[in-house]
């Protein structure tokens, strides 16, 4: 095993490519257009209550915005999706042109084909080294079991497979 200090940060990011995860969008809307981020760093809490959460970059230029919405939809993405994983994670872009999605009853934006949507509101946010962590209460839900979920494992995308997850 190395010391970090003798690595740096490229390793560090290579070796924590090596934990396969799913890949959520965490969207809302502000002042009336729909915004959104992907992310990577999203995991469940707890269950009573019902808390989640996920860890935004300090420089996102979104989630200054998203974090004033009173209501938030953390999209669980499906294998098919990847593009829009891309799509919003391309900061300064119009993130949601040409993408589908219908309210949740709070009325932040849940897009349609992903494999799972979670309404939630902000509870807490912590300083959390060069991301914040953001904690958030779930209000609804609802999931797409017939679909399958989009993972990211060693920076690329991957579904899950026969054979272990397979690169899509
Ligand atoms: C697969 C994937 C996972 C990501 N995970 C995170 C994450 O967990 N936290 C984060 O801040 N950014 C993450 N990003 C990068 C953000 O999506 C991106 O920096 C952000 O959307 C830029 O737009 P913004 O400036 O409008 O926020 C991820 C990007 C990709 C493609």
């Amino acid at each position: 095993m190395q010391s970090l200090p003798e690595t740096g940060p490229v390793r560090f990011r290579e070796v924590l490519s090596h934990f396969a995860s799913g890949v959520v969008v965490v969207t809302a809307v502000v002042d009336g257009t729909p915004l959104g981020l992907t992310c990577q760093s999203f995991t469940s809490l707890s269950l009573d209550p019902p808390l989640v959460l996920f860890c935004p970059a300090k420089t996102s230029r979104s989630w200054p915005l998203v974090s004033q919405a009173p209501h938030l939809c953390i999209n669980v993405l499906s294998t098919e999706q990847q593009a829009l994983s891309d799509a919003f994670a391309r900061s300064g872009s119009d993130k949601f042109a040409g993408v589908d999605w219908s309210p949740t009853p709070a009325g932040a934006p849940a897009l349609a084909g992903a494999h799972a949507h979670l309404e939630a509101s902000v509870r807490d946010v912590f300083e959390g080294g060069d991301h914040w962590i953001v904690t958030c209460t779930v209000s609804a839900l609802d999931a797409a079991p017939d679909l399958a979920p989009l993972l990211y494992y060693r920076s690329s995308y991957r579904a899950l497979g026969e054979g272990g997850p397979a690169r899509v």
